[in-house]
């Protein structure tokens, strides 16, 4: 287990940097447009499910940042009461500066939350708890956010996975491209610790037992033609960048189906038990 203190200490400069380089941009913590929005796409696709919308009013952001998500999901959906937490001071400075009327925004940590048992009907996370970093710690979040859950109530897990991580590499070392690292300040979680973790104390739920009318508009692997397209295939054409070219190239590939498992970020639906 990598020491906590200084993984920590990690965490809050990658964030400060994120901070004072991209303000309250929507490339904060994200530099690939196309994925930012097919999150927050998915994010309000989520919100809009008739399962949700009938049970669910408060709701939880852990790892906010600088607001972005939540700026928009707040007046998209005034029916819900809308929070944030974030572990940066330096991106809460940013998120508080939007004035989101109604949202409260405030410092904390995954690992040991201040709210009571049972406080909220959903949590959602954007790429937050792969900030820590060890599975120990992450199973720690995990165990945290299902205690302020309540009973019956979701978390949308939207964190990167090793599969497609690992696929991703594959396909690219195939047609003779490098492999890309895995972020410093990040780690991944394996499937085969995570499902069978989160099984004994959430069901892993299908975005249509909840009455999604398709399955492409909150789809698990909803990144992955745009991964494979932005981070195999415009590379290998170009010769170029690996990252993020979001050409009209990419933009046509991108938005077709999610097919097959090449991006590593991936959106679990958790039902509390
Ligand atoms: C990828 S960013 C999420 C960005 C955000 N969803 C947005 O709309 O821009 C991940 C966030 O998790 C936060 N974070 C990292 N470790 C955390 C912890 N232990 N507890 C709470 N938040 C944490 C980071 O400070 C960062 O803002």
């Amino acid at each position: 287990m990598k020491e906590s203190v200084s993984n920590d200490q990690v965490i809050r400069e990658h964030y400060k940097i994120e901070a004072d380089k991209h303000k309250d941009s929507a490339l904060c913590t994200m530099e690939d447009p196309i994925t930012r929005q097919k999150e927050v796409n998915l994010i309000q696709n989520f919100f809009r499910l008739p399962a949700v919308q009938e049970k669910c009013k408060d709701v939880l952001e852990i790892g906010c940042g600088n607001g972005y998500t939540l700026g928009h999901l707040g007046q998209a959906f005034p029916g819900y009461t809308f929070m944030g937490l974030d572990f940066s001071e330096d991106l809460l400075k940013i998120a508080r500066s939007r004035n989101l009327s109604e949202i409260s925004v405030e410092q904390g940590d995954v690992r040991k939350l201040r709210f009571d048992n049972e406080s909220f009907d959903v949590i959602y996370t954007e790429r937050c708890i792969i900030n820590l970093l060890n599975w120990e710690e992450q199973q720690q979040a995990l165990n945290e956010m299902h205690r302020i859950l309540r009973k019956g109530g979701y978390i949308l897990f939207i964190e990167s996975f090793t599969e497609g991580y690992n696929n991703l590499n594959k396909a690219r070392n195939e047609l003779g491209l490098d492999s890309i690292p895995m972020p410093h300040h990040n780690l991944y979680f394996e499937k085969e610790l995570f499902e069978p973790f989160v099984s004994r104390q959430f069901d892993i739920v299908e975005p249509a037992e909840l009455g999604a009318a398709s399955p492409n508009e909150i789809a698990r692997n909803f990144l992955s033609s745009h991964y494979f397209t932005a981070r195999v295939l415009h590379p290998l054409l170009t010769k170029g960048d690996p990252f993020m070219k979001n050409t009209e190239f990419v933009k046509f590939f991108s938005f077709l189906p999610p097919s097959g498992c090449y991006a590593a970020i991936e959106a679990y639906i958790l039902k509390k038990k």
